[in-house]
């Protein structure tokens, strides 16, 4: 049976991505650096079969169509062509968290979607190949392939051959490290992370600053991971979370992801640093929604101060979570 259902977790960046060199390959213009997150998940089943007259994709319930299809049909041809299965596929796909709204959803969507689809056609990839095929899906999906704390290599090649995810250090290197995550809106952002990003590229002055910094940012992240330092990784993964928005804000016209609750959320995480001396450092994808790095026993206070914000919907902790995994039960 060509079908083959996987299931993926969303990965945070500590140090960001922010830019491609190659469009087309999806190659990044810097290396980046995640946590792989437990709880929230995408499970995706694939399906290959002459039954069905057209490749059909469903989110969440939601048919795709039109320009969206189009970029999951290059990554169906892709393992058409390594796999040599040539018939149209059905996926459909579930995200037990906000998709589109900064929580890397596109991450672990990615990484499941790739997986089941290469499972489905019967190929047997080994993590780095599977990370690959992520990349040319969603780039952040390449670092949910696996798990714990990964770094995604830009890679020198033009071909993009040296271009993904590699494990730095698996979930159990540092279990009590948390992320809360506090969803201020759940709502679709603005302008998606690739076409942000790549206007970033097009007209910010400083984006040639950004990739001078990030080899910087991300030596001394990996270091303070290794150490399991929060106290030194806190501060860089706050300043580098930052500088995506800096250079996002100097682009030509500016792009906004922060909406008044953002800040106020950023506000208590720097009060309850600084006048309460909890150990708690925000980030912030391309979206409204901040996460705080903590450890495990700070957790319940930093979301206890989060929840007393008016208008956070929500507030989901999650550890160090695993890599890709496959699942017997299906979705259809
Ligand atoms: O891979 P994309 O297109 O979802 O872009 C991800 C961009 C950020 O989430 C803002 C940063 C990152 O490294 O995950």
């Amino acid at each position: 049976m060509n079908k083959a259902t996987a299931r993926a977790h969303p990965n945070i960046a500590l140090i960001k991505y922010w830019g491609k060199r190659d469009q087309a390959l999806f190659l990044p213009a810097t290396s980046s650096f995640s946590m792989t997150l437990d709880g929230l998940s995408a499970t995706t089943t694939v399906e290959f079969s002459e039954r069905f007259s057209a490749d059909q994709v469903e989110l969440d319930g939601r048919p795709i169509e039109g320009k969206a299809l189009l970029r999951f049909q290059m990554l169906f041809d892709r393992v058409r062509a390594l796999s040599g299965v040539d018939c149209p596929v059905r996926v459909a796909s579930t995200n037990d968290f906000p998709t589109a709204a900064g929580l890397a959803s596109s991450a672990a969507g990615g990484a499941a979607l790739a997986a089941a689809t290469s499972w489905a056609a019967g190929l047997d990839l080994g993590a780095h190949d599977l990370s690959r095929l992520s990349r040319q899906f969603s780039g952040s999906a390449c670092r949910s392939v696996e798990g714990g704390f990964c770094e995604w290599r830009r890679g020198e090649r033009p071909d993009g051959q040296d271009s993904f995810a590699v494990q730095v250090a698996p979930p159990a290197h540092w279990p009590s490290l948390r992320m809360v995550v506090a969803v201020c809106s759940g709502a679709e952002k603005p302008l998606s992370s690739r076409a942000a990003m790549q206007h970033s590229v097009e007209t910010s002055p400083f984006f040639a600053a950004w990739v001078d910094q990030v080899p910087r940012d991300l030596a001394l992240a990996k270091e303070a991971l290794l150490r399991r330092d929060l106290g030194a990784l806190g501060p860089i993964v706050e300043t580098n979370a930052c500088r995506i928005h800096a250079v996002a804000l100097g682009a030509h016209p500016p792009t906004f992801y922060m909406r008044p609750l953002t800040i106020e959320v950023i506000d208590a995480v720097q009060s309850l640093r600084r006048d309460e001396g909890v150990g708690a450092w925000f980030t912030l994808d391309a979206g409204p929604n901040p996460v705080v790095l903590c450890e495990e026993k700070d957790a319940p206070r930093v979301a206890a101060r989060l929840r007393r914000i008016e208008g956070v919907e929500r507030l989901v902790t999650a550890g160090p979570g695993e890599g890709v995994c496959r699942l017997d039960e299906h979705l259809f």
